[in-house]
């Protein structure tokens, strides 16, 4: 390995999670009603306002109760950093309010506070696969504009709240899930059921604009924030080494660089202005927003990273179907696959982060990564969670290689810590964690703390400063 492969000191160590993945007691201290509350299946499938049907997102692992004693289990791991989101119905219960609910900040500036109190950094995602569900019956979800004014009022009540607390700061979660679940992105709902890319990119645009806002405001109350973007990130490879394979890569990644290029280099892309022009999108875009997408660009790229995917002209290899949570993608036959499908590729990771980091030339912060699976109990009450382990070693020395490459990665926030309910498949018995969680999909369970294997491991990574792996 490179020599200059090495984590700098300060490295933002830690695990992230979001708030309608664990923390249930979805009506508790005067919370609304949020779009992953009426999504049972999963946040990323079709909405059931119905309200009848079980729904783990509204019992979480009741972290809302427990967060001292499981922040104390993060801290016994060494963390350094600890991202979470905060759920926009706690503070505005219907999103379009003019004072915030104080119960609901109470709630975040304890978490906080215990955060500091282990010398824990707090990372802040203000908007997680989750908006109050009023914005989207009243007013159609981020097509409608009137959600740029909502959304700069929560984050501008959050940063004057929490500036002095809290540095690390992203706007929208893996904001690029607008174009695959446009529900969960966005709060969009198409009367066909098919997806509609003008109400889409007009979402996006508006969602840009918050995030732009978000970043201008939070600068004037506090110069010294970090406020990123989050992308999922999903690099393509070419099936083959056809020029034509090559061009649909290309193609496919630019839909999810288009969200990075926009928030980081501050304008519309040319491929993209093309792209609406050739299908007659149309985007209504008002005197003064190019201005505020160009002087108010992020200050480090976020990013997910659980597979890579593969394009293909060829029609027998798209008939090879992988899985995903946002997008399904070809086979590869190089990689083997976790028991949900996703494809594992830790060099996937050092590319990305090469890729990333030569077109942004910002910080970059890898704040989700990590390995779903089911985990047993063993009868001497052990969980021997090897597999995790295999995952998150290969991964963490492909970042390591890539800060070794010249690519100036501030932190890793491996996904879900502590186990919590799965965003694309509403369930419990795909686990994340290095803490399990006794607590079945249906619920049922004492919720009671476990330290896995990797709780040790992960302890001695961070403590080696990714020495040890
Ligand atoms: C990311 C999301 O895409 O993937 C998380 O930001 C999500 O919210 C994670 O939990 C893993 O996906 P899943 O479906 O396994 O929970």
């Amino acid at each position: 390995m490179s020599k200059l492969a090495k984590f700098p000191e300060g490295f933002l160590w830690g695990g992230a999670v979001a708030a309608n993945q664990l923390e249930g007691n979805f009506q508790a201290d005067g919370k609304g009603l949020s779009t992953a509350d009426v999504s049972p299946n999963g946040i990323m499938s079709p909405p059931d306002y119905s309200m009848k049907d079980f729904n783990l997102y509204h019992e979480g692992i009741d972290f809302y109760n427990t967060y001292k004693e499981d922040i104390a289990l993060f801290a016994e791991m060494g963390f350094k950093a600890f991202r979470f989101s905060i759920a926009w119905t706690r503070i505005f219960p219907n999103g379009d309010e003019l004072h915030p609910n104080e119960k609901g900040i109470t709630f975040y500036e304890n978490v906080i506070d215990e955060l500091l109190k282990h010398d824990i950094e707090p990372v802040i995602t203000i908007s997680h696969y989750e908006m109050p569900l009023h914005l989207v019956r009243e007013y159609g979800g981020w097509k409608n504009r009137k959600l740029v004014e909502f959304y700069e009022r929560y984050a501008k009540t959050l940063f004057e709240r929490y500036h002095e607390k809290v540095k690390y700061w992203m706007t929208f979660n893996e904001i690029n899930v607008l174009l695959h679940a446009p529900f969960t992105g966005g709060g969009l709902l198409f009367e066909d059921g098919k997806k509609n890319e003008q109400d889409i990119y007009q979402a996006a645009h508006h969602q840009f604009l918050g995030s732009a806002l978000a970043v201008k405001v939070g600068h004037e109350i506090n110069p010294d924030l970090q406020i990123g973007c989050m992308i999922a990130s999903m690099i393509t490879y070419p099936y083959t080494s056809k020029p034509e394979d090559m061009f649909a890569a290309t193609q496919q990644d630019r839909k999810t660089l288009f969200f990075s290029d926009v928030q980081s280099r501050g304008y519309y892309p040319s491929y993209m202005k093309n792209y609406w022009i050739e299908n007659d999108i149309e985007i209504e875009i008002e005197d003064g927003d190019l201005e505020i997408l160009r002087e108010h660009t992020v200050d480090y790229i976020g990013f997910s990273y659980y597979m890579s995917f593969v394009a293909s002209t060829d029609p027998e290899h798209l008939k090879q179907q992988a899985s995903g949570n946002l997008l399904a993608g070809i086979k590869n036959p190089y990689l083997k696959a976790s028991e949900w499908g996703w494809q594992i590729d830790p060099v996937g990771l050092r590319t990305v982060c090469n890729q990333l980091y030569d077109r942004y030339e910002k910080p970059l912060f890898i704040v989700e990564n990590g390995l779903g699976a089911v985990d047993v109990i063993e009868e001497d009450g052990t969980i021997q969670d090897d597999y995790r382990i295999d995952y998150l070693r290969a991964h963490i020395a492909e970042m390591k290689k890539a800060i070794g490459d010249g690519v100036d990665l501030i932190g890793y926030t491996s996904w879900g810590p502590i186990d919590l309910v799965s965003a694309s498949t509403a369930e419990l018995k795909k686990r994340y964690g290095f803490i399990y969680v006794d607590r079945d999909s249906e619920g049922k369970g004492s919720n009671k703390r476990l330290k896995k294997k990797s709780f040790d491991w992960y302890k001695n990574v961070i403590g080696s400063n990714g020495e040890k792996l």
